[in-house]
């Protein structure tokens, strides 16, 4: 059998990404990767599909501590507990700290709706619609202690048309990011199986 590197999937909202990495990794047989843990920070939509799914999931709720890094703290236990060895980063509208993002170096993913370095931070859609360019897209990349900043692992671009609102665009940029965000999970299991990285 295949190994498979235990990852979480940490979510604050409809978690369609979620989605992506999930089926993905159940379709392909030979996938190097298992979803094993699905974390929230609140009582997130996308956590009735990782139930439907069997799939354990916890709601660590930033609101009953007393600062981030005893949120944190949990958060790590947790992941711990479950033996995991890779966080993708879905959604989740919290900002991690230095702490625990030095804890978890090269083992936290996340997904962003631009091309980075372009548009950084929670309006990366309407930014771009702003600004009038003529193309955006979407980018997985390590998470470091700067937001939106860690090495890029893959892009794919997305023309924007002049007839576009942000919710147009947003969607077709979210068809991209499901692409891109399974295959960048493959790739970054594979290299930590290969102990590459
Ligand atoms: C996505 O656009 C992702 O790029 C951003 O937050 C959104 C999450 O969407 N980080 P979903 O919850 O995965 O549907």
């Amino acid at each position: 059998m295949t190994e498979k590197i235990r990852t979480a999937i940490f979510i604050s909202g409809r978690g369609s990404n979620m989605q992506a990495l999930i089926n993905a990794c159940k379709e392909e047989e030979n996938f190097p990767a298992e979803i094993n843990l699905v974390i929230a920070n609140k009582n997130a939509m996308g956590l009735h599909f990782a139930e439907s799914q069997s799939i354990k999931t916890k709601i660590i709720s930033h609101e009953i501590f007393k600062n981030r890094l005893d949120f944190e703290q949990e958060i790590h236990q947790e992941l711990v507990k479950n033996n995991i060895q890779l966080v993708c980063l879905a959604g989740f509208m919290r900002i991690l700290s230095p702490w625990l993002v030095e804890k978890w170096e090269k083992r936290i993913i996340n997904i962003h709706p631009s091309l980075l370095p372009k548009f950084k931070g929670a309006n990366a859609v309407r930014d771009a619609l702003l600004a009038k360019t003529k193309k955006t897209g979407c980018t997985t990349h390590f998470v470091t202690a700067e937001v939106d900043s860690g090495l890029i692992i893959k892009q794919s671009e997305v023309a924007i048309l002049n007839t576009d609102t942000e919710e147009s665009l947003a969607k077709r940029i979210l068809t991209q990011e499901h692409l891109i965000y399974t295959e960048t999970l493959k790739i970054v299991a594979e290299n930590i199986i290969n102990n590459n990285f």
